[in-house]
């Protein structure tokens, strides 16, 4: 059975509301419609939980030279350099426009409590300091800054709790127009449970990353890789979808289990110990603990195996109290709520999946391989990254490419005169049952545990194959569940977007025949010398 669905209209759908989309629909906001949809709550993303800070070269002893060249390096010469120089180059003024709408970064306090220059902190990989911050929670200010700011504008609208299935493509509609365009989004509301249609003009994907594919992780459940499926099942390249940064410093605690320790601790002199108190990162690289993540992240892992235990310690307590409250009061004060004193004990930490390097591959103005679809943030391959993203490089080039995909729309919507529209049936979908869910978060906690232990910091062949076989049955469970029986619930939408992106994380990991930056493969221990990124192409499947 068929039914007709509410449907909305707007010049400009921007699907995710970190910084990444808010950023882009302030500054489209003057000229067009836009309506922003976010899966739960407005403020809920990875954006939110950032810690550590925005990287751009202040330092007078810094050069922008300097930060591409420890980008490139961090990226194990996987990056793609001009896209390197071009984020590097424009950092400062998208940091400079931030600050325009309201951004207020600490500043260092002279001796007579003036504030004058800008205090920066220092990171993994980064030879100066360079990353521009708010305490440990310049995320959170960040987050609640855009918000405020969007809230005012009556050209944008704010949709809650929906979550976008897939686009529309303009061939439903108009056959005999070629090439076909995005024209739009299926969206399930969480709340009603119904479908809606969303047309636009151009439809802007900024769903972040798909860090919840793994069992252990820092990001918020939203980051589920929902936008790299939905553009991979609309036809959209995808690329280096193997290289997942897990973050080194991951609190280990039986009831809380995605909290950063920020890598800013160890950039303020946090050291890395087992727990007898020892310290082991000087025996895997001379940079210690501010060496790149993979490498800080392997050297725990192989003491974590070596020693047969659950976690290892990070220790900040040589560090005067005052020091420690006033650099990172959210830490502090989160762990002293679970009974851990940041100030007098080494904390449990352990490594869990963070970033997604690879995505959706875009040009410099932020276009996928559809016409009408923009990808920006995370959800997005732009080439900066490589094999390994170096601190504090995403909030920067979520921010740039913010700025270049809106100077593009903001172009081509003049040539634009009307949203394509017309009525689509959908088919009569049936929500799931109590029973049925409970059976789905089996499969998904399944599907996470598999992707931590066969596709995690250490892989092997044997063990992507296995991995892709038990990731493929699920998929035929999916399927038979959305595809045959008609069923919807948003666990199953996100079920079927895991499923996806798991997939292609091993088929991308399999064709790596070498261990480089975040990948690394026990059977494949070196590096070649001559690597590409990784392209998957859903149209040569
Ligand atoms: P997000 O901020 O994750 O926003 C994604 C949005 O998409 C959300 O609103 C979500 O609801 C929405 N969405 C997803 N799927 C759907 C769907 N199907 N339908 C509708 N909406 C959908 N980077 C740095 O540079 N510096 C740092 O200090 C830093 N610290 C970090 C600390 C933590 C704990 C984490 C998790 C990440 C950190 N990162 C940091 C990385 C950085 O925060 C993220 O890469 C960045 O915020 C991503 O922004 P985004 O706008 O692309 O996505
Ligand atoms: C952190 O604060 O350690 C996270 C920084 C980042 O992911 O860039």
């Amino acid at each position: 059975m068929k039914k007709e669905c509410n449907s909305y209209i707007t010049d400009v759908l921007i699907v995710g509301s970190g910084v990444a989309g808010l950023s882009i629909a302030l500054q489209l906001s003057e000229n067009f419609k836009i309506v922003i949809l976010s899966k739960t709550s407005l403020e809920e993303c990875s954006t939110l939980y950032a810690q550590g800070g925005i990287a751009t070269v202040l330092d007078e002893n810094d050069s922008t030279d300097s930060h591409i060249h420890d980008t490139l390096i961090a990226g194990s010469e996987l990056s793609d350099k001009n896209i390197v120089e071009y984020i590097a180059t424009n950092a400062w003024n998208c940091i400079q426009w931030l600050i325009d709408q309201g951004m207020i970064f600490d500043h260092e306090i002279s001796s007579n409590h003036s504030f004058k220059k800008y205090h920066l902190t220092r990171e993994g990989g980064h030879s100066h300091r360079r990353i521009l911050h708010v305490a440990d929670s310049t995320g959170r200010t960040l987050e609640n800054l855009l918000i405020n700011k969007i809230l005012k504008y009556k050209n944008i609208q704010t949709m809650e709790y929906r979550n976008v299935i897939d686009l529309i493509f303009s061939d439903v509609v108009e056959v005999s127009r070629i090439p076909p365009r995005i024209i739009g989004a299926y969206v399930w509301n969480s709340i009603k449970k119904e479908v809606e249609i969303y047309y636009a003009k151009i439809v802007v994907l900024a769903t972040g990353g798909a860090s919840r594919v793994y069992k252990y992780t820092t990001n918020p459940n939203v980051s589920s890789g929902d936008g790299i499926a939905i553009a991979w099942r609309a036809g959209c390249r995808v690329a280096n979808l193997e290289f997942i940064q897990f973050h080194p410093t991951c609190l280990f605690h039986p009831k809380v289990h995605n909290f950063l320790l920020t890598e800013a601790l160890r950039g303020e002199g946090a050291y890395l110990c087992r727990p007898d108190g020892s310290r082991f990162m000087s025996l895997f690289d001379k940079r210690e603990e501010l060496a790149p993540r993979d490498i800080v992240t392997r050297a725990i892992n192989y003491e974590m195996k070596r020693l047969k235990v659950d976690c290892m310690y990070l220790n900040i307590s040589h560090q005067s109290d005052l020091f420690i409250r006033y650099h990172f009061p959210t830490i502090y004060n989160k762990l002293l709520k679970l009974g851990i004193d940041l100030t007098r004990e080494p904390i449990p930490i352990t490594p869990a999946a963070h970033y997604t390097c690879g995505g959706v591959v875009v040009d410099r103005r932020g276009r996928t391989d559809l016409d009408g679809l923009y990808a920006i943030g995370e959800v997005s391959y732009t080439g900066l990254h490589g094999a390994n993203r170096l601190a504090s490089n995403s909030l920067i080039e979520c921010l740039v490419y913010g700025y270049s995909a809106a100077k593009d729309i903001n172009e081509c919507l003049s040539y634009i005169s009307h949203v394509s529209k017309c009525q689509i049936s959908i088919q009569n979908r049936r929500i799931i049952s109590e029973k049925k869910e409970k059976f789905l978060m089996k499969k998904l906690y399944d599907l996470r545990s598999l992707m931590w232990k066969y596709v995690g910091i250490m892989r092997s062949s044997n063990e992507l194959k296995f991995a892709l076989n038990q990731v493929k049955d699920l998929q035929n469970i999916i399927f038979n569940q959305y595809e045959e029986r008609l069923l919807i619930s948003d666990i199953l939408l996100e079920l079927r977007n895991l499923i996806q992106v798991a997939q292609l994380i091993i088929v991308s990991a399999l064709s790596r025949k070498e261990s480089r930056g975040l990948h690394f493969m026990t059977d494949f221990p070196d590096m070649l010398s001559n690597a590409q990124p990784t392209f998957l192409n859903p149209n040569e499947k």
